[in-house]
């Protein structure tokens, strides 16, 4: 039998790593499109990983993209909308129609689209709202569709903890914006096996899974959680509405984008899974306590030593 092919759209990013490495593992070749070959250089890494120099929203290059291929796996998605919001419309409506016509065309039947945690027409932010809308159009396809939306994903390379701990070595204090919102961040890697074990089970199509770790944490505990593992003394302060809104509308107008007014909007809703969710194929999800501090701590002072020490006893 020929080895699965499976095109893997966003496959360059956070998370794409992460699938990328889980297929590959099992002997998957897996085609990966981007925008710029640099981005994706760690993935060449893959002996089954083909890494292609392409514009997705581009019709044609699509469907030669996904011709052939036994799966499709869409992870595009922005953080930031920009003008008018026209980049949460392209990358998240847009191309989950183009992908739909795609597959149509192409004969590919199964798809995994990657959604967020709350994605829905009613929803407070664009962001979520164009998730909703970018799921409903997969969901409703008559493809073999698989939806995920999980809360937000921590991991080694992730902007989330990882910013977190940058402020920490850039400033004497950190004050953070919606301090209560809540969050129920997953291990990314968990995501990632999620995403393998779907492809692998004809039982999880047509479902859609919530993915959260196992528990729930206040921004502001977060950060503290960052801090504390970091090492040095740093103090915490929750930002009101007031300024969490002045703090998102400087840096919405920042190069970098830490943040922008309608993140600030996306966390008027807690980022947290029902009760009962369980997490889907029998996967236990790691607890960021457990996972996180492998990483975190090697950026301390203290951890940066213990490398070095290790090191040269290595090489000793
Ligand atoms: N990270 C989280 O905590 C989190 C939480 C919930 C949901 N999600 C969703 O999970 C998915 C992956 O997130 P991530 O953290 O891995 O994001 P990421 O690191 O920013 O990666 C985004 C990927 O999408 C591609 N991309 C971005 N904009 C594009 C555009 N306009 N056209 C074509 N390709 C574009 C990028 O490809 P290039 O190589 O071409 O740049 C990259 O491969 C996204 O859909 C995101 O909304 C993430």
């Amino acid at each position: 039998m020929p080895t699965p092919i499976i095109t893997l759209l966003g496959g360059s990013g956070f998370v794409g790593r992460y699938v990328s490495a889980a297929l590959a593992a099992r002997g998957l070749r897996v085609r990966v499109p981007t925008r710029n070959r640099d981005r994706a250089k760690h993935l060449t890494m893959l002996p089954t990983a083909e890494v292609v120099a392409a514009d997705v929203h581009n019709p044609a290059t699509l469907k030669r993209l996904i011709e052939g291929c036994d799966a499709v796996i869409n992870l595009v998605g922005v953080l930031h909308g920009g003008r008018g919001n026209t980049s949460f419309k392209n990358a998240h409506v847009g191309l989950a129609s183009k992908v739909v016509a795609a597959c149509r065309e192409t004969g590919v039947k199964r798809v995994l689209h990657m959604s967020a945690l709350h994605a829905s027409a009613e929803a407070p932010s664009e962001y979520l709202r164009s998730k909703g809308e970018a799921q409903a159009i997969v969901r409703n396809s008559g493809l073999d569709v698989t939806v995920f939306r999980p809360s937000v994903m921590f991991g080694r390379e992730d902007n989330f903890l990882n910013m977190f701990a940058n402020l920490a070595k850039a400033f004497p204090f950190l004050i953070v914006p919606a301090a209560h919102a809540r969050f129920q961040p997953v291990f990314v890697n968990d995501v990632a096996r999620a995403f393998d074990e779907a492809l692998q089970r004809r039982d999880s199509i047509g479902q859609a899974y919530d993915l959260c770790g196992p528990k729930v944490y206040t921004l502001q505990q977060l950060a503290e959680f960052v801090v504390h593992t970091l090492g040095p003394k740093r103090a915490v302060f929750g930002a009101d509405d007031t300024l969490t809104s002045i703090m998102a509308f400087a840096m919405e107008c920042l190069p970098g984008k830490m943040m922008s007014m309608d993140n600030v909007r996306s966390m008027k809703i807690d980022s947290v899974c029902a009760s009962h969710c369980q997490f889907p194929f029998g996967i236990t999800p790691q607890a960021l306590e457990a996972a996180a501090p492998a990483w975190l701590a090697q950026r301390s002072p203290r951890g940066r030593y213990a490398q070095l020490r290790d090191r040269t006893h290595t090489q000793g």
